[in-house]
């Protein structure tokens, strides 16, 4: 199918069956595929309007669902709508409000208007992924799931490993129902955590184990953390050096 077809086809479905942006087929796509959303979840969709994610949220939930959105959202039954700036500080209670507890899954389609003058619209982007990425560490439940539209560029590959500081399993995806011509990516983090330790932190550790490829490893809480070179029994000030994957990397520090 030519890319052309291809967004008429899923513009004519979404008329037809009812969803209000063809992105909705995107978010089912997505879901089928890594099963993000799942019966009874608590939802955050981030840059909602008009309101397509929000439906398939909800027909997937079928539980708490708050979407946010700079525009008025037109009600759906059983969604709170929040009108709201993604990136503002004060955004953050609206949502903790609506929610009325953590959400199992944070969603985020947002994209800015385009201005035509690239360096801006490129920085309003990665501000908006940001700003989801923030919020996803404020409300998410550990072991909760994230998924995010972010803007192919050279600073993707930093937002990726940014976002694997938090979660278990951090991919980029790229779904079918997406025009073809777009360089639009999405980003699926699953498995959210809150590592106790950050990069560049320096702490007195001791081995308690050797992990598989040798590394000693220490345990801050439940949370292990890999040392090079060490061995079992010793005790070691560390510098933190990267974390990712639910673990980090830390090296001697003096
Ligand atoms: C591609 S649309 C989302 C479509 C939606 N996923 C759906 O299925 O209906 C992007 C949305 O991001 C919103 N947006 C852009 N910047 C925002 C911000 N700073 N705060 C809240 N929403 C924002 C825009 O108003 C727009 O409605």
């Amino acid at each position: 199918m030519m890319a052309r077809e291809r967004k008429d086809y899923f513009y004519r479905k979404a008329k037809s069956e009812g969803y209000r942006a063809r992105s909705a087929y995107k978010l089912q796509q997505i879901n089928k595929r890594f099963r993000l959303i799942r019966r009874g979840d608590a939802v955050l969709d981030l840059g909602a309007a008009p309101g397509g994610w929000l439906q398939v949220a909800k027909e997937i939930s079928g539980d708490r669902v708050v979407g946010v959105d700079l525009l008025a959202i037109e009600p759906i039954e059983g969604v709170t709508t929040i009108k709201a700036d993604i990136t503002a500080a004060d955004t953050l209670e609206l949502v903790r409000d609506a929610l009325g507890g953590k959400a199992d899954v944070v969603i985020c389609d947002a994209a800015p208007n385009l201005s035509g003058n690239w360096t801006l619209d490129h920085a309003r982007s990665i501000d908006l992924s940001e700003s989801a990425l923030r919020v996803a560490r404020e409300v998410l439940k550990p072991g909760g799931n994230f998924l995010v539209k972010v803007f192919q560029g050279d600073t993707f590959l930093d937002y990726l490993s940014e976002v694997r500081e938090n979660f278990w399993r951090a991919q980029s995806h790229s779904p079918a129902a997406s025009r073809k011509e777009s360089a639009e990516m999405y980003v699926v983090g699953q498995g959210f955590f809150l590592p106790p330790v950050k990069v560049g932190d320096v702490l007195d550790l001791e081995i308690v184990g050797i992990g598989k490829s040798g590394d000693g490893v220490a345990d801050v809480g439940g949370f292990k953390i890999f040392v090079p070179g060490a061995a079992v029994g010793e005790k070691v000030r560390v510098r933190i050096r990267s974390i990712r994957s639910g673990h980090a990397v830390g090296t001697p520090a003096d």
